[in-house]
């Protein structure tokens, strides 16, 4: 594990600031090193969402700072979070947010051709990351012909083909059954240790002691903030 990637300062959004304004984040202080496997997890309604949104650039926060890997992201533009977005973060959602009429490696391909990465090389690494995730048999499937655990095997491939450094995932096993959980995050600590540092998004306390570092949120507000001792040691319990 090593340098800060993640820092942020004070972060707040708030919604509709006025009469009925909602803080979803309330000054925020977090740091994570690269390589960490870290699960933020909280209620619904607590704003996990919200952070992941702004974690991954996906949003600009109301104020406070972000830093990722020393830059500034707080106050980007869209066009430029857009390009700090494509280059750092890989993202798994729980609604895996696949093409329905596009196979398996062609869904893996299609954010890389927004990356400006050649058709050659494309493919190579949407095989590459479908393997990784042990879907060599599946590649010419279409989603439907797919239960949920493999559709969200491919969303992770998608997401690690451009070999982002951080895999931000918002309830990746939220739409699946205990088995198919297990897998996924089976593949997620597998990234963690090839060195991805992983953020797991989860209401979930059994999801969440999978993860090295459990981050707690409330009401926008980190409530805790602790190693899980138990990272490591053999199975899990689900
Ligand atoms: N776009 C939005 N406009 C207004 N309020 C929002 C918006 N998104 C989220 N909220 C509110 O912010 C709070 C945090 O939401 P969210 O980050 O989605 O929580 P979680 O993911 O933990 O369920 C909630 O009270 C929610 O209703
Ligand atoms: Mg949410």
């Amino acid at each position: 594990m090593g340098d800060t990637l993640i820092k942020v300062e004070d972060l707040c959004k708030i919604y509709n600031p006025g009469e009925n304004e909602v803080r979803a984040l309330d000054h925020v202080n977090l740091e994570i090193k690269t390589g960490e496997f870290v699960a933020i997890i909280g209620q619904s309604g607590s704003g996990k969402s919200t952070f992941m949104n702004m974690l991954g650039c996906l949003d600009v926060p109301t104020s406070g700072k972000y830093y990722l890997n020393g830059t500034d992201v707080s106050t980007m533009k869209d066009n430029e979070l857009s390009v700090v977005r494509n280059r750092e973060i890989g993202f798994i959602f729980q609604g895996f947010n696949l093409i329905a009429n596009l196979n398996a490696i062609e869904n893996v391909e299609l954010p890389l051709i927004y990356r400006g990465i050649d058709r050659k090389t494309r493919h190579k690494l949407a095989i590459e990351s479908l393997k990784m995730v042990g879907l060599e048999k599946r590649m010419q499937h279409k989603p439907s012909e797919m239960s949920g655990g493999q559709q969200q095997r491919v969303a992770i491939a998608r997401a690690i083909a451009a070999k982002p450094p951080v895999i931000l995932a918002d309830e990746p096993t939220g739409n699946l059954d205990s088995a198919s959980s297990r897998e996924i995050l089976g593949i997620l600590k597998q990234m963690h240790q090839s060195g991805k540092t992983v953020i797991l998004i989860t209401h979930d306390n059994g999801i969440a002691d999978q993860a090295r570092r459990v981050v707690r949120i409330m009401d926008g507000k980190i409530e805790s903030d602790t190693i899980n001792q138990d990272f490591g040691k053999g199975e899990e319990v689900l």
